[in-house]
């Protein structure tokens, strides 16, 4: 794990190693596995772009019944605030008619993305829709929707890594880091 990284104009120090997100990923994978043990169904697991990847790749590996993977763009933070309005950049690569989904989302903050995206999905007439998240923060997620599956927990600040960016950097990171502002360029 690195010491310090810089992105664009700000400063990052270490937050969460690689090691310790692979474990929190491993329980949630362990739960998903006994709640899907006994059912037929095959459930879309639906991988909200960009942030989401290495969460969904990592997750996947470890689930031992079948799924159907479907990717859909959505954004709504500039730089290291959420906007408030969430944007659709590109649809659901698939159909989920009358199926169950299970969307996967590398963070829930205020949980607007979260809201919009759960519309959406009863809108194209999903039939359940579950969330699992690798990260919330607990202290900013003011909505009603169930969390499912929630890996970490985290403070109200801003982080990179392991997915997600800051304008567009930072998501390569095996590790998670958070915004240092002691730290001057
Ligand atoms: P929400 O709509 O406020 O819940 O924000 C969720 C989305 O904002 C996530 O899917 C992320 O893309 C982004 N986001 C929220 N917090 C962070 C952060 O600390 N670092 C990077 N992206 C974040
Ligand atoms: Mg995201």
């Amino acid at each position: 794990m690195k010491d310090r990284i810089k992105l664009h104009d700000k400063v990052f120090k270490p937050l969460i190693p690689g090691d310790e997100i692979e474990k929190s990923i491993d329980a949630v994978a362990a739960k998903m596995n006994a709640d899907y043990k006994d059912t037929d169904t095959v459930p879309v697991l639906l991988c909200v772009l960009n942030g989401s990847i290495l969460f969904t790749a990592e997750l996947m590996k470890r689930l031992d019944f079948d799924v159907d993977l479907m990717s859909i763009k959505l954004s709504s933070y500039r730089g290291t605030s959420s906007t408030g309005a969430v944007h659709m950049d590109m649809g659901l690569t698939g159909d989920i008619t009358g199926k169950e989904v299970i969307i996967v989302e590398d963070i829930v903050d205020t949980g607007r993305t979260i809201e919009a995206l759960v519309k959406i999905l009863y809108a194209r007439k999903a039939s359940k829709v579950k969330v699992c998240t690798l990260l919330l923060k607990p202290e900013m997620y003011k909505k009603t929707i169930g969390l499912d599956y929630v890996a970490m927990e985290i403070p109200n600040d801003f982080i990179v890594g392991f997915g997600l960016d800051y304008d567009g950097l930072g998501r390569n990171y095996k590790d998670i880091y958070i915004l240092d502002t002691d730290t001057k360029l």
